[in-house]
């Protein structure tokens, strides 16, 4: 492995996908390494659900027909990223081990048939995976045709959590450790309400269903220990196999999909961050999604570049809609995830199933066949990937940080809040359009990291902000930082204890402010904000769902409520502190609501807009052959972008204009 790139066998950007050659007869073996040379593919993925048929009895293996086709793939120049199977034990392993099935919150047992339907926490599942990973490692370890390996398959889905006995007695033992003694444990799940007091450490269980809401510090707790679960089962599955081999070891995340897992804590356990990444159909601007993917994969991996380990060539087959992309938009979706840092484009699969659960979902190899639409822009993004090599390793750079804390999260979700499913994303994804808008390039921190290289740092959802985390927000604006907090921030600790002091109480001497009482707005109704522009000029914003009663110490404001149950209170803040600024955003304010305010923050931290045509989406890389500027055009308008450099996908020059044409994508190698 070298420090840009993690793949230094493969001279190209990595293209292909999921390949099950298993559910289809020898012959289309050879069809399909022959369309994979048509296509450019270079990297394909095999053998993530195939335990039943790489183990068929506990301990006996057969392995002929893996070799064969790893055989075959090598002498068609193809890589192998060979997947451990241990998201699907077999129907043997649970015959033998019926106490290894999940157990859901409600105590239902979840039946086979399916998948992710093992408990991590059972001991028998943690001998077979460490046994097939080991099996695996010996036989292919030093295969030349292996480039890396893919343990597992997207842990925490489609279940995180697990009730079973062994989940208990597992989490038991993880409480010990963590609060060392039951006064511990008492104190910090705060006990004392509902006469919940523990005596004895064989009465502290799983926060399983009960009358009404359960313990909110329990159920956080029990989040943090499946997450440590899941985690603890990929380690051992990594060493086994890094007992046998040096190649680099991943598992694929669902960033921006799903938030079971601590992304930050995964990150540093694997040699290259991958994803899998699926649009939301439903979502008109599905790519702003993609691109807050994109940029935590890269983010969570400490800017490496990563892989997008899976995505769709067309529709998925799971969602209550499932809309076939357009023309170009596969390109689209590619080239966005390569600017934003991924060295791998690859999907769910090659080639289409037949049977099974996920038939219709689109694939390289459409049910189609070759005379297709989606085949043909198949074999032409492979050759536009193919153009692009020199690429590799090439590294993003962002002045703007968001926050992104699973551990907040996972709080902020839970029941009893001042407003029911508060998501906790939908503050991060209205902050990222506006930034997405004004063509500036974000990063995700967490509230402790090292925010110094960032001209600015929004707080968009930090529901849950622990002491020494404010402290370093505090620190960070002192020394010259711009931070925006939006509301329902640094409200309860780490254990869902509201803050000594009130709500907000750690952010009061960076923000100038506290709150006094949350005032939220009832369904439908809108607050209006009357905001004081840096230029002088005066906006009504339209806001709605949230409002604050603030009581200000040294904040000056900049919007005060015109409408709702805050109207003549002051909606938004801005504070000087150090040689820096907090700014409060007491409600919620849409991305064009935000462009006023964003903009005043913008002229604090030194930034501006980019000035980038409507929907055209631009994101550089650099490396140490070029920077490079990935142009996407999400529009229906053809564009113009003042840029000076070759487009690697066309090798024209672009003569200081570039040309995009409506749906068009760029990747130009910028002028020195
Ligand atoms: C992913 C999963 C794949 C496939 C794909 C399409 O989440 O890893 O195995 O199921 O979704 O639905």
């Amino acid at each position: 492995m070298n420090d840009g790139s993690p793949w230094p066998a493969l001279e190209h950007i990595a293209y292909g996908g999921d390949y099950n050659p298993e559910q289809w007869p020898r012959e289309t073996w050879h069809e399909d390494v022959r369309l994979m040379r048509e296509a450019g593919v270079n990297l394909v993925s095999i053998g993530i659900f195939s335990w039943a048929l790489i183990e068929t009895e506990e301990g006996v293996f057969d392995f002929e027909w893996l070799d064969t086709v790893i055989d075959l793939l090598h002498e068609n120049g193809i890589a192998v990223d060979l997947a451990t199977p241990t998201a699907s034990p077999p129907a043997w392993f649970f015959a033998a081990h019926p106490d290894a099935r999940v157990v859901d919150r409600d105590g239902g047992v979840l039946g086979f048939g399916s998948r992710g339907m093992v408990s991590h926490s059972a001991p028998a599942y943690r001998d077979a995976v460490v046994r097939i990973a080991s099996a695996l490692a010996e036989r292919y370890g030093d295969h030349p045709a292996v480039l890396m390996w893919h343990v597992h398959n997207e842990y925490g889905v489609p279940v995180a959590e697990d009730y079973s006995p062994h989940a208990v007695a597992a989490f038991r033992d993880w409480l010990r450790e963590r609060y060392g003694s039951l006064e511990g444990l008492n104190e910090a799940w705060g006990t004392a309400f509902w006469g919940q007091h523990y005596s004895n450490w064989e009465h502290v269980g799983a926060p399983a269903a009960a009358p009404t809401t359960v313990n909110p510090a329990q159920r956080l707790d029990f989040k943090r220990f499946s997450d440590h679960q899941l985690r603890a089962c990929f380690i051992a599955e990594r060493d086994a196999i890094r007992a046998h081999s040096d190649k680099p070891v991943t598992t694929n995340f669902m960033a921006n999909q799903e938030f079971t897992t601590d992304l930050w804590a995964w990150a540093r356990e694997v040699d290259v961050v991958s994803d899998d990444h699926y649009l939301t159909a439903a979502d008109p601007e599905a790519h702003i999604g993609l691109a807050i993917a994109a940029d935590l994969s890269r983010s969570v991996g400490g800017g490496r570049p990563w892989m997008l380990l899976e995505h769709s060539t067309s529709a998925v087959n799971w969602q209550p809609r499932n809309i076939a992309k357009r023309p170009g938009e596969m390109a689209r979706n590619s080239l966005a995830h390569f600017g934003r840092g991924a060295d791998a484009i690859m999907f769910f699969q090659w080639r289409a199933s037949r049977s099974g659960a996920e038939k219709f979902h689109s694939a390289m190899v459409p049910h189609a066949g070759t005379d297709s639409r989606v085949w043909r822009e198949v074999v032409q993004l492979g050759a536009s990937l193919g153009r692009l090599a020199e690429s590799r390793g090439s590294r993003v750079r962002a002045n703007v940080a968001i926050l992104w804390d699973f551990e907040s999260f996972w709080a902020q979700s839970l029941e009893w809040r001042p407003v029911q499913d508060l998501d906790p994303r939908e503050r991060i994804r209205a902050f990222y359009e506006r930034l997405w808008r004004d063509g500036i390039t974000v990063d995700f921190a967490l509230p402790g990291a090292d925010l110094s290289g960032y001209k600015l740092v929004v707080a968009a959802s930090q529901y849950l902000l622990r002491n020494d985390d404010a402290a370093n927000l505090t620190r960070y604006v002192a020394g010259g930082g711009t931070l925006v907090v939006s509301y329902f921030s640094g409200i309860v600790d780490e254990h869902d204890a509201v803050h000594a002091g009130g709500f907000m109480a750690p952010l009061r001497e960076v923000l100038g402010c506290d709150v006094e009482e949350f005032l939220p707005l009832r369904t439908g109704s809108s607050a209006a904000v009357d905001y004081a522009a840096g230029d002088g000029t005066s906006h009504r914003l339209d806001a709605d769902e949230w409002a604050d009663d603030l009581r200000i110490t040294s904040a000056a404001v900049r919007g005060t409520y015109a409408e709702g149950p805050g109207t003549g209170k002051p909606a938004i803040t801005r504070n000087e502190h150090g040689r820096g600024t907090g700014w409060y955003v007491s409600t919620r304010l849409d991305a064009d609501a935000l462009e006023t305010v964003m903009g005043d923050v913008y002229a604090d931290a030194g930034l501006a807009p980019a000035g980038l045509p409507e929907g055209v989406e631009a994101v550089a890389r650099s490396g140490e052959a070029g920077d490079y500027l990935t142009l996407v055009n999400h529009s229906d308008a053809d564009a113009e972008v003042p840029v000076d450099g070759v487009d690697l996908l066309t090798g024209a020059a672009t003569g200081g204009t570039l040309q995009l044409g409506a749906g068009g994508t760029a990747v130009v190698r910028l002028a020195r």
